[in-house]
């Protein structure tokens, strides 16, 4: 499938047309097809479909795929023909904002049919690729009950809605592991499961980023067990590169420490230092850590907390040997192997020199997942 060529930087952003390569259209048609033995008696759907790079995949009983972006449809019309002798019937496409008026009735699905649906809805999470000055700030019409801060879990909470069997789509892992994330992805996770998935880099789709985020190429499928945070914290999460993690694997910073301003527990005289307002691995690349200067995102840090900013400061001079699929969690600790190198973090805070234990304590920390930069993999 051909990349996006129709629209400039400004509109591509808008509407979050990074279009999905063919190698990776390939991973969610495996993961389908170990599921689905009779895709015949399946509708395929995706609702936000671009150039029509899913609606390729064979087999189905209709295809159908649906844009808010006329001139995209256009295009899909003439790609597909490249695959009108491998496809029951031409696919279904249609014009629309699949996040209005959401029912199967608007997408010509009827209620008894079985449903699959497939995509790379667009997203427009603070952490992405999109830059902040850019973002979409022009609010469509979404229904209320589909309403969130990013585009993307909209259109997972529209999944729901239209009662779909199976959803295979690529969404950015955060809406999984960030707590405000999956909170709002309430009545979504109540009934579906993850039962495959893969994460991939964000580099895929924006090459010349500056740091890359960890999307998720995830398979649902409808089941009354839903999922829940203790599902999420569990799950073996598979990556491109055939690593894997679970969240449970790690002990983070968040309960040691105020990540978010604190000042109205902590008073003048108990702060020793300030630092800046912590989110998740990626946000540290980009923020301060220390701060001199009082601003409304300062965290006050007493004398009996300021070792475990020092090592935060210090983590951020790690960041280079972090992987981008851990760049959403939270910062990780080992407390009892910290406690015991405490004094040395933070002279390493201070003086911005990594001694040996230090250096030791990274590699054991992040095992499998520390990443030799550059320079010290072409040593071996
Ligand atoms: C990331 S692209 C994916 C396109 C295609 N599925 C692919 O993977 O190559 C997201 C698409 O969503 C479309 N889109 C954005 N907002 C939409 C909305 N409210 N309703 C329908 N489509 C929308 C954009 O026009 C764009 O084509």
């Amino acid at each position: 499938m051909e990349r996006q060529s129709h629209l400039d930087r400004q509109r591509t952003i808008h509407l979050g047309s990074f279009y999905t390569p063919n190698h990776i259209v390939q991973i969610v048609s495996r993961m389908l097809s170990n599921i689905i033995k009779n895709p015949q008696e399946y509708v395929l759907l995706d609702s936000a479909c671009g150039y029509g790079s899913f609606l390729q995949l064979q087999g189905f009983k209709r295809n159908i795929g649906v844009d808010i972006d006329e001139q995209a449809l256009i295009y899909a019309t003439n790609h597909l023909r490249e695959y009108q002798n491998e496809l029951a019937q031409p696919p279904l496409l249609l014009h629309a904002n699949a996040l209005h008026h959401v029912c199967r009735d608007s997408f010509k699905i009827l209620d008894t049919e079985k449903l699959v649906i497939v995509g790379n809805p667009p997203y427009n999470d603070r952490t992405s690729i999109v830059q902040n000055c850019l973002k979409n700030k022009e609010v469509c019409n979404i229904d209320l009950a589909l309403k969130a801060r990013d585009i993307g879990l909209s259109f997972l909470l529209s999944f729901n809605e239209l009662q779909a069997d199976f959803i295979c789509v690529l969404h950015p892992l955060s809406y999984l592991i960030k707590s405000s994330n999956f909170r709002k992805l309430k009545s979504f996770a109540r009934h579906y499961r993850l039962i495959d998935s893969l994460i991939i880099s964000s580099e895929t789709f924006c090459p010349k980023s500056s740091s890359f985020f960890p999307i998720l190429i995830a398979l649902y499928q409808r089941d009354v067990r839903g999922m829940d945070t203790h599902f999420i914290q569990n799950y073996h999460f598979k990556t491109f590169e055939e690593q894997s993690f679970c969240l449970n694997d790690f002990d983070f910073i968040a309960p040691y420490i105020d990540k978010y301003p604190n000042k109205k527990r902590i008073t003048e005289s108990q702060k020793v230092a300030m630092f800046y307002t912590m989110r998740d691995i990626n946000a540290l690349r980009r923020s301060k850590t220390f701060i001199t200067k009082d601003c409304t995102n300062a965290v006050y840090v007493t004398h009996e907390k300021h070792s475990l900013y020092c090592y935060i400061d210090v983590f951020k001079m790690m960041l280079a040997h972090v992987p981008y699929y851990l760049g959403n969690c939270d910062i990780p600790i080992d407390y009892l192997s910290f406690k015991k190198l405490e004094s040395h973090f933070i002279l390493a805070s201070e003086t911005k020199k990594l001694s040996h234990e230090v250096q030791e304590y990274f590699q054991n920390l992040l095992g499998k997942h520390y990443q030799k930069e550059e320079d010290e993999n072409e040593k071996f």
